[in-house]
């Protein structure tokens, strides 16, 4: 569709720009707490304890006390839902990382003292092997080989742990084929009906994950990289493909990540599928912001909204993002 204009100076764009107001009523995208999902790092510990990690200024990662008070904050400021990364300590870190399937791990735990505390807000998990593995892989790595098939199911014993200790949203961001209809047929099996499948269907082989891995304590232990699982950064068609037949196993929404280097992939997307879509606005691309803005080299509250909006302008439903109460807060400021 290209509109017709009349020509200069019967069509003047800058009349549509005069004042606040008028600018207000041609927007067309608009940027909403209720677009948020915040995710948390969660740790071991007693009390409100708070631990800063350093890629990730202004993120912390939090004991299930603090996390509890987190997720009031959450509701009090409108954001419908929180999104849950264990810290795992290093001695529960083994070779066939069970401690992802023990119904009392952190991740578990957390759920349960949320949902009893906010159960209005949504919960949402991740389902992947990384925060378990010795290996600091997403799977089950056996002479160098990251196998598909056998971390599949353990992927769905994790996924039914997670669903029983109350998640409302799983989401699976381990890129294995066949997850998704397999965590659906398991759910469905245990009569998990509700539960949704939020599924990283476009997942990148990304260096913007770098902070978050430090935030884990992943990147020590990971050798080599992602790449035979994680979509190739070249690639735009594949992402396609990905979300059809993740939409086909039984996904209820999809998420495209990172963020802000693949808005052209969240709107093929959206364009393609119609169906809701979301994005990671991953850590390194919150540290980027958040670097730049506390070196003053960017306005960082400006920058942080100018991000976010542009993914509603892609046309994501939603967003996840570690500026999620800043954001909202600056939002309720108006
Ligand atoms: C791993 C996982 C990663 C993120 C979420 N889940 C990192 C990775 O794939 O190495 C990245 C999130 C972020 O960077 O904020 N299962």
């Amino acid at each position: 569709m290209t509109p017709l204009h009349a020509p200069f100076p019967m069509t003047r764009f800058r009349r549509s720009r005069q004042t606040p107001g008028i600018r207000a009523l041609a927007q067309e995208n608009t940027l909403t707490a209720g677009d948020l999902i915040w995710p948390v790092f969660v740790r071991e510990g007693d009390g409100v304890a708070r631990e800063d990690i350093p890629s990730m200024p202004g993120v912390q990662r939090q004991t299930v006390d603090a996390v509890v008070e987190s997720a009031r904050e959450a509701a009090d400021l409108g954001i419908p839902a929180i999104c849950l990364f264990p810290y795992t300590p290093m001695d529960k870190r083994t070779k066939d990382c069970a401690e992802a399937w023990n119904p009392d791990n952190l991740s578990n735990r957390a759920t349960r003292a949320i949902k009893a505390a906010v159960p209005g807000l949504a919960v949402m998990t991740d389902v992947a092997l990384d925060p378990y593995n010795i290996d600091g892989h997403d799977g089950f790595v056996v002479d160098g080989e990251i196998l598909n098939d056998e971390t599949v199911e353990a992927l769905v014993k994790q996924t039914l742990s997670q669903a029983e200790a109350g998640a409302d949203i799983i989401g699976p961001s381990d890129m294995m084929d066949g997850r998704i209809g397999a965590m659906r047929r398991a759910l469905e099996g245990a009569g998990h009906k509700n539960v949704m499948i939020l599924s990283y269907a476009a997942k990148y082989a990304s260096a913007f994950y770098g902070p978050f891995r430090d935030a884990v304590g992943a990147t020590g232990a990971l050798k080599g990289d992602k790449a035979t699982y994680q979509t190739n950064p070249g690639n735009s068609d594949e992402a396609l493909r990905l979300v059809a037949r993740d939409l086909s196993e039984g996904a209820d929404w999809v998420m495209v990540k990172p963020g802000m280097p693949y808005l052209d992939i969240c709107r093929r997307v959206k364009d393609n599928f119609g169906v809701p879509t979301f994005a990671y606005q991953v850590s390194g691309e919150y540290a980027m912001i958040k670097g730049a803005g506390l070196n003053g080299w960017i306005d960082g509250d400006k920058a942080m909204a100018e991000s976010l909006l542009s993914f509603k302008r892609a046309g994501c439903d939603g967003i996840l993002t570690y500026f999620a109460p800043d954001m909202a807060r600056a939002l309720a400021a108006g």
